[in-house]
């Protein structure tokens, strides 16, 4: 069931995951002074939650191996999170020592992306968060979980979401506050969203539900606005439109931080993210890679009327 426009949420929170999904996937590693600025100027944009970095094996994503010195160059803003992902409990402690307040942890609702991302399978995967969260949470960390190619696996096609549902509870039931469903790859639609939303919301409340989508193949904020129709009201998105997953064939970047904002601000729908600071971060990052991004907002910059012409 969809909401009618009058119906939308009236604020929605973005979820940046530029320095973390973003960088991960760089062929390079992109120095730590860079990827501190980057940060903190995201922070300062606005952004709710700036999730900074992995603590993941540093051998699978080397691209994040300064987690620790990443977050002890931070300055804290205030009201604003970073948080980092970790994959089981040795990364758990490494992020407690680092002095993290949030974590993530993240699943697959496929087996083969499973083993390929985590080396483990999906059960073992779920045996292994369940300490994982509970630990955080004692520890007083606010902890989302993330499930990967929740819409398709590059390994085995589209996935049922009457399979997802079942995990997506589980995730839930272990002690999540927030759950991100992932288009790990950009193959969603907005049919698909709806087709999820209808059986994983009803198990774990609309307001915990987050979605991540990938804009592989520009589907991304038509997914927004299936999103935003259902009740939705958190996305997660990567300035620029950075990002991918290193062991998901084909992940491109994610829909682009300005895009999102650019048409959450004409819809009137509040977030709180000054999109033109987002664009400088933006377009920074991009000099240091070396490249342009595929965000479309960075690459046009802001709707500046000419005048009217005189008939
Ligand atoms: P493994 O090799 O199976 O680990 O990797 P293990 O448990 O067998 O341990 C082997 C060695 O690694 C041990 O050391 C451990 O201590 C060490 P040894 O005793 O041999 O000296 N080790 C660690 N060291 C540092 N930090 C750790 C850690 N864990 C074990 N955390 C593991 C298993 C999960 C660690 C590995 O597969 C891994 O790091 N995978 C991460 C892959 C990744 O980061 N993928 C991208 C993120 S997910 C994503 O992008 C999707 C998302 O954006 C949503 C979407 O788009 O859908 C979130
Ligand atoms: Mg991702």
């Amino acid at each position: 069931m969809s909401l009618p426009d009058s119906q939308l949420p009236q604020k929605v929170t973005v979820y940046e995951v530029g320095p973390r999904d973003g960088l991960q996937n760089e062929p390079g590693v992109v120095p730590l002074a860079a990827k501190r600025d980057f940060v903190t100027a995201l922070a300062k944009a606005g952004l709710p939650f700036v999730e900074a970095t992995s603590f993941v094996h540093p051998k699978w994503v080397p691209q994040l191996a300064d987690a620790k010195d990443l977050l002890a160059s931070l300055e804290p803003v205030a009201g604003v999170r970073y948080p980092v992902l970790v994959p089981n409990m040795k990364g758990l402690e490494r992020a407690l020592e680092a002095g993290v307040d949030s974590v993530a942890v993240f699943l697959a609702a496929s087996e083969s992306f499973s083993r390929k991302n985590t080396n483990a399978s999906l059960a073992e995967t779920f045996e292994r968060a369940r300490p994982v969260v509970e630990r955080a949470k004692a520890e007083g960390l606010w902890v989302r979980g993330y499930l990967s190619v929740v819409w398709g696996c590059p390994y085995e096609g589209p996935i049922d979401p009457n399979a997802v549902a079942p995990l997506a509870a589980a995730l839930v039931e272990m002690g999540v506050e927030e759950l991100s469903l992932g288009d790990t790859i950009g193959v969603a639609d907005p049919a698909g969203v709806r087709r999820v939303l209808d059986v994983v919301a009803p198990n774990v409340g609309l307001e915990r539900i987050a979605l991540h989508f990938h804009d592989t193949r520009g589907t991304a904020l038509a997914n927004v606005l299936a999103g935003l129709q259902a009740g939705v009201s958190v996305f997660d998105s990567s300035a620029g439109g950075l990002g991918g997953c290193p062991y998901a064939p084909g992940a491109s970047g994610n829909l682009a931080t300005e895009d999102l904002v650019f048409m959450l601000d004409g819809m009137g729908i509040e977030t709180g993210v000054d999109v033109e600071a987002v664009r400088a971060a933006s377009l920074a990052m991009a000099e240091v890679l070396g490249r342009s991004l595929s965000g479309r907002y960075a690459a046009a910059g802001p709707f500046r009327p000419q005048g009217k012409i005189e008939s």
